[in-house]
């Protein structure tokens, strides 16, 4: 039978009717929002589904049950093709600040929940979805919804507590009608009600309420359309490589499917997109079965029941929820179990999407939900043109990687899931690299039939997954158990049985074997633990049973940021030092932002992607681009040939080529870039270029090896204060010991952005770049075009994050956009991909430290000599500056009389590492407070004593002589130990610690003394241009670069005090070398403090031409002394400058000031380790920073904690995984784990040094972007402390090592507990790992 087809698709966004005819099956919903409709506010994070900022919702009508459902998506996944009949909205269909903002946008941006702003959107609509289905939901409503969001700029802080106000729950504020967060903490634990001193952040009586009523309806017609009874036409779609049906019956889809059986069954795209995208697998047709009823059929029978094959994942999750509370519990174990796992399984989008057929399918090795299904006896209906068969998942259902029993030509129609029956019970547990939105490294399920009224079991079922290339039953395992009693001795038995047969060799891909293999028997005991409790309470066995450790706390609290308001004395003029919210954030929250790669196409635009390298050193023998240019669409291929000016960028005398010329440094070296008409055909293009390499010998990937090779990029750094060998004589004792550091992905959520114009005469280029130093790219551009800077306009309106990685790439990246953009003579756009950023642009610094420390009895630090080895990668960018300040932080906040620090980057043949905020410091400082934390171990003292007594106090002098006054330091570690009742915390965890068994707590105070302005003199100045307007209206220009970090805010805030305005006459269009040339970059923590100046003196200076006009009127209005000044032919506009502080560092002398000043911290943080699989969560974390007079606090906390957040990331999740070759395997949100809503301290509390003061900088505020990275530092040594906790109950004490970051791998291994004891570590040598330790 064949039915009638149609090639048109129709959708609605935002209300509006879309009709496309013929749509490209490759053609996503977010490229079609973007490109198609302009509809900008949607954002390109990843492409993978991994980030949420291309969330949007999805609203289908069900004839069947007449309902509308609502779900958020992400539209990266989305093929436009599916879309037929549903209704999309998007940030730009739910409010604007143009007619009215829906209150999710209005609380994210007035809570200050908007930084960058470029994850906003994406967050906006996961809260918007959530209300439009819930319109009160509960705390865990809402951190289920953000899950799968990531902010890389806020720490998820704000945005919570923005969105708690819409949820209902006694733990949002106004409890028992006093607001939480006004209850201020006392020493003795008590709280009181501060209402009356305590400011706020924002003000809750401003929200505007949510009016369900208002919303967008579902469009009538589409209702229409799904009601229709005629028989649906089969839909078809013909790309440019790949073609798609979509038939309206399973008749016509089996029919399909016995034509072309081959062609794969797209559903949710969760599995296939990701594998077209990043793999380039194509496939030419593909069979749609998204329309078809039966798959989505749910079948109740006495037995259990059957779900259709095509139901979302969530959709089965409500549908067990549904179950579970019509059941008796005894029926529902496997429902409840298969809950869980799905609770935990990817993000609430990907559970929208992805469907149970597609994912038993997939059949991944670490899939979640198979090992459930498989232990829990369910089985699937199959179904072609010409068979029907049920065939149980199990074992030989998995046939091998991503392979299946099911035939080419048929399809799951649905999936059995049996009810349990008494004394059979069933469980599941998975572990991932972070609590949500993670694959799992290992997970596994078990069900057991005990015989009735005791604990021998009848019949026993357990499989794995992640320990090999399928979902597993451990067999042998499952035999041995059988017929016996449910009991330790039996289990111990088991063990052994387990390690045998699910072997996993050495270099297995995925690697962290040992620990894999640890959680083999880790999950098998929590099994055991949980079917006891169970069996005890059935009543089927007596007696003491061990406890099972409950799950890890989540619940979210209250948090606390303390600040000082402003006097009643400030005029309400004056903006300087109120929480004013960031000055964009309701545009960021709407969408309306514009961001580099939201600009309209210019026309004939063409787009730029770079083809690199596959090698890590090796001869470049040909270039062959002939197969790039028969790609259709393509242009041109830019060699290193093309360029017309400098072929390379020199720093510290050592070359980068743009384009390599002759040789590859690294794999993942930008070799040629391909233009062409659109982003497909360019990425397809540099896919088809061809280069045949000749291999150079010995590349170098890790530290230990540069430094056996002394591969470095000079100068290093020596610096010694005290005589360091002549102490080591003298002391108690002496400890030599050292620690790695892994490196960090900036991770911005705006990846590297470019375009470039050309504007057509003079050799006159305009750029648009995401930068945080425009002059820098400026000046590259020109220098590769070979024209003079005056050429060159660089334009910077705002970046999606940056933390360091837009500084010096940016330039290269534009560098070679402008040769491309040049040789044409057409406007030409780059934005990297995800996975092309991360492998091009470099990171944070790896890093070795080694010490050897001399101290006394009582735990004074007499002597310490400290080495650290940086991983610089390739090329030596900014490296060798990060070695200079290493060398000049590594006292941190210590007074240690004799020290000696050598400092160097090494050379490696790995991608280029570059500034990261911190600068080097986040990697310096760990070492140094390991070493203390050593100190300490050996002495058996509490390391917060060893920390007091070794402590800058008072007037100080640093290693390098630099003067300074260390009392602030001491106030934030007073009143941090006040503000987290540290001595009742360390009471309390020690109670904890004696009363669990394989849960432990730890918690760590670390200081932070930190350096501002830059140590190169020059680069502390910043200009600045202010124009009055004859309105009134004021634009000021500075240099600053806004990256979420309200710089613009503040600048606004400075003109006002200055202009005697409200901000609200003040605007900062954007940075530009046309405006205020010779930039210094947005670094360094000391864009407020050079910028404020610049704008501050050009400010002062119209205020004194206005000052006669307003003596003479001052009664008029700014208005009308402005209008005086024009007709007086008073120039109403003005040019600032700072020249800034003449900071220097002698290093023959050792001696210098490198620094204005010095910004203080101290944070508290407190964790709980589940011991059995090393998953950790940080309870509390409270920070006391000295930031002097705060200019705006709500952005200064926002910095401090969102640094804090990306230190946590970086010292205890955050892991870049190499290959044996050099080949970076992390290159997106699913191998790469950023810290997310999950991982905030569940309760997170700031408070701002009061009364302080800073003469060195404006308004005696003080630079606080960077320090607080270092704080996140408190996480990873809470966890230490509670792995030592571990270790004693193993009756292990002293000094052990812990590198960095603390994953859950590296912190179970560290327990050295009975499990990790009996999987020994392989023999390193001895086998060739997946990932290398660089
Ligand atoms: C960001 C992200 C995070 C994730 N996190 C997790 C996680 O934490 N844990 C986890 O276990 N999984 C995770 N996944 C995987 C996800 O569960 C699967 O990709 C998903 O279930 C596949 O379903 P789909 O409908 O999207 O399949 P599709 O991509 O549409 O199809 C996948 C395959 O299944 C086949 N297929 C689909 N339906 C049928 C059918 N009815 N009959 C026959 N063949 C069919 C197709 O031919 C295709 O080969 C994640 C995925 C992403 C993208
Ligand atoms: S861009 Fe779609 S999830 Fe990241
Ligand atoms: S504000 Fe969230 S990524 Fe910048």
């Amino acid at each position: 039978m064949s039915t009638a087809s149609s090639n048109t698709l129709l959708f609605f966004v935002n209300g509006k009717k879309v009709e496309v005819q013929n749509a490209d099956p490759e053609t996503n919903l977010l490229s079609y929002l973007r490109d198609k409709l302009r509809l900008t506010g949607t954002k390109y994070g990843c492409g993978g589904g991994g980030c949420g900022a291309c969330t949007v919702m999805v609203s289908r009508y069900q004839p069947r049950t007449k309902t509308i459902f609502h779900f958020s998506v992400t539209a990266c996944l989305v093929p436009i093709c599916q879309l037929h009949g549903a209704a999309v909205t998007t940030v730009e269909g739910i409010g604007s600040t143009k007619t009215r903002l829906h209150p999710v946008q209005e609380r994210i941006a007035k809570a200050n929940g908007s930084q960058c702003g470029f994850c906003t959107p994406g967050m906006v609509m996961s809260m918007y979805t959530l209300l439009r289905n819930k319109p009160q939901p509960s705390m865990e409503d809402i951190r289920e919804a953000m899950s799968g969001n990531l902010c890389r700029c806020t720490g998820y802080r704000p945005i919570i507590d923005g969105y708690r106000t819409f949820c209902q729950e006694a733990n949002c504020c106004q409890l028992n009608g006093t607001c939480c967060q006004n209850r201020e903490r006392v020493p003795n634990g008590e709280e009181h009600n501060g209402l009356q001193d305590t400011p706020q952040l924002f003000d809750k009586g401003e929200f505007q309420p949510l009016d369900p009523t208002q919303e967008v309806i579902f469009p009538p017609e589409l209702i229409l359309m799904a009601e229709r009874t005629s028989p649906p036409e089969t839909l078809s779609f013909c790309g440019e490589r790949m073609s798609l049906l979509s038939p309206g019956s399973l008749e016509e889809l089996l029919e399909l499917k016995i034509k072309h059986p081959e062609a794969p069954l797209l559903m949710g795209n969760t599995h296939l997109g990701p594998s077209i995208k990043f793999k380039g697998v194509v496939h030419t047709l593909m069979i749609s079965a998204l329309r078809v009823q039966e798959l989505f059929a749910v079948t109740h029978t006495p037995e259990g029941v059957w779900v259709g094959a095509g139901c979302s994942l969530s959709e089965l999750l409500s549908l067990l929820q549904k179950l579970i509370s019509e059941n008796l519990p005894e029926q529902s174990e496997l429902f409840r179990a298969i809950t869980k796992q799905l609770r935990n399984l990817g993000s609430l989008q990907i559970r929208n999407m992805a469907s149970l057929g597609g994912h038993i399918m997939s059949a991944y090795p670490n899939s979640d939900l198979n090992p459930v299904l498989a232990a829990g006896n369910c089985k699937i209906s199959l179904v072609s043109s010409s068979e029907r068969r049920e065939l149980p998942l199990n074992q030989e259902f998995f046939v091998s990687f991503g392979k299946t029993l099911v035939r080419p030509e048929e399809i799951v129609l649905s999936v059995f899931i049996p009810f349990t029956t008494k004394g059979e019970l069933v469980s599941a547990l998975r572990h991932a690299p972070r609590k949500e939105t993670a694959f799992s490294t290992v997970t596994c399920a078990m069900r057991v039939l005990f015989s009735e009224g005791s604990s021998v079991v009848r019949d026993i079922s357990v499989y794995y997954g992640g320990v090999g290339a399928t979902t597993v039953k451990a067999e042998k395992t499952c035999q041995a158990l059988f017929n016996k009693e449910w009991s330790e001795s039996v289990l111990s038995q088991a063990y052994d049985i387990l390690l045998d047969e699910l072997v996993l060799p050495p270099s297995a891909p995925g690697g962290k074997v040992q620990f894999r293999r640890v959680l083999t028997l880790t999950l098998f005991f929590k099994f055991y633990l949980e079917l006891l409790q169970k069996l005890k309470h059935m009543g089927w066995i007596s007696g003491e049973v061990p406890e099972n450790p409950l799950p890890l706390p989540s619940d979210i609290q209250p948090s606390v940021q303390h600040f000082q308001s402003v006097s009643n004395a400030q005029s309400s003029h004056d903006a300087v030092g109120r929480p004013v919210m960031h000055k964009a954030a309701l545009s960021q929250a709407t969408g309306e932002a514009v961001y580099c790669d939201d600009m309209p196409p210019v026309q004939g635009e063409l787009y730029l992607a770079l083809a690199t390298s596959s090698k890590p050193y090796a001869k470049i023998k040909q270039l062959d681009v002939s197969a790039a240019l028969q790609v259709p669409g393509v242009v041109d291929v830019i060699t290193a040939e093309d360029i017309p000016g400098q072929k390379a960028r020199m720093d510290f005398g050592y070359n980068e080529d743009l384009l390599a010329q002759t040789e590859v440094l690294c794999v993942g070296q930008p070799v040629c870039a391909v233009v062409a008409d659109t982003k497909a055909h360019a990425k397809r293009g540099a896919a088809a270029v061809r280069v045949q390499y000749e291999d150079l010998p010995d590349p170098i990937f890790t530290l230990e090896d540069a430094i056996l090779k002394s591969s470095y990029f000079e100068p290093s750094r020596r610096i010694e204060k005290g005589n360091v060998t002549e102490a080591f004589k003298s002391v108690d004792h002496v400890y030599e010991g050292g620690i790695y550091m892994g490196g960090q992905e900036h991770f911005y959520m705006e990846t590297q952005s470019t375009l470039v114009v050309p504007v057509g005469e003079e050799r006159e280029f305009h750029l648009y770049v995401s930068t945080q130093w425009p002059s820098s790219t400026q000046v590259t551009v020109a220098e590769t075009l070979s024209i003079p800077s005056n050429r060159v306009v660089c334009h910077v309106k705002r970046l999606g994050g940056a933390f360091g990685g837009k500084v010096t790439k940016a330039a290269n990246l534009s560098a070679i956009t402008a040769v491309a953009a040049w040789k044409t003579n057409r406007a030409v756009r780059c934005v990297l991909e995800r996975g092309d950023d991360m492998l091009i642009t470099g990171g944070r610094h790896p890093l070795l430290g080694k010490y050897k420390v001399g101290f006394m009895n009582d735990g004074r630090i007499v002597a310490a000599d400290l080495e650290y080895y940086a991983n610089a990668g390739f090329s030596a960018d900014e490296s060798p500056l990060i070695a200079e300040k290493i060398a000049l932080h590594l006292d941190n906040a210590y007074n240690i009389p004799h020290l000696r620090g050598f400092a160097v980057a090494c050379r490696t043949n790995l991608p280029s590492n570059t500034s990261f905020r911190g600068f080097g410091v986040p990697q310096c400082m760990l070492v140094v407070e390991n070493m203390i934390t050593d100190v300490a171990m050996k002495l058996g003292m509490p390391v917060d004593k060893v920390r007091e007594l070794n402590m800058y106090r008072g007037p100080s002098v640093t290693h390098y002589k630099m003067e300074f006054d260390a009392k602030n330091l001491l106030l934030c570690w007073d009143e941090c130990k006040r503000r987290c009742e540290y001595n009742a915390r360390c009471r309390a965890v020690e109670q904890f610690n004696k009363q669990n068994q394989w849960k432990k707590r730890g918690v760590a105070i670390v200081p932070i003394k930190y350096g501002i302005a830059f140590a190169e003199s020059f680069l502390n100045q910043a200009a600045a241009l202010v124009h009055i307007y004859k309105d009134g209206s004021v634009l000021v220009a500075h240099a600053g670069a806004e990256m979420g970090q309200g710089v613009h805010t503040k600048m606004q805030q400075v003109a006002s005090r200055e202009l005697h305005i409200p901000i609200s006459k003040i605007y900062i269009s954007e940075t530009s070398t046309g405006t205020v040339p010779n930039t210094c970059p947005s670094a360094a923590s000391f864009g407020t403090d050079a910028n404020g100046m610049a704008v501050k003196d050009a400010c002062q200076i119209l205020y004194q031409r206005l000052k006669p006009i307003i003596d003479k009127n001052p009664e008029g209005s700014w208005e009308s002394w402005v209008n005086t000044a024009f007709f007086d032919k008073i120039s109403l506009s003005a040019t600032g400058f700072y020249r800034g502080p003449d900071t220097y560092m002698n290093w023959e002398e050792v001696e210098g000031r490198p620094y204005s000043y010095f910004t203080y911290g101290v944070c508290f943080s407190e964790v709980e380790l589940d011991c059995l699989t090393g998953d950790y969560r940080t309870l509390r974390t409270d920070i006391v920073m000295d930031v002097g007079r705060s200019i705006n606090p709500s952005v200064d906390i926002g910095q401090i904690e969102g640094a804090f957040i990306q230190g946590l990331g970086l010292y205890t999740m955050e892991e870049l995984k190499y290959g044996p070759s050099g080949v970076l395997y992390t290159r997106g949100p699913s191998q790469y784990k950023i810290p997310a809503v999950c991982d905030m301290p569940l309760s997170f509390n700031i408070y701002l040094l009061p009364d302080t003061d800073n003469p060195h900088a404006i308004y005696s505020s003080k630079g606080i972007g960077e320090p607080s990275v270092f704080l996140g530092s408190a996480v990873f040594f809470a966890i230490k402390d509670a792995v030592s906790a571990a270790r004693a109950d193993s009756g292990l004490s002293g000094v052990f090592s812990l590198d960095s970051p603390s994953t859950p791998e590296r912190a179970c291994l560290a327990t050295a507990s009975r499990f990790t004891q009996k999987v020994p570590a392989s023999k390193p040598g001895s086998f060739k790992p997946w990932a290398l330790d660089i």
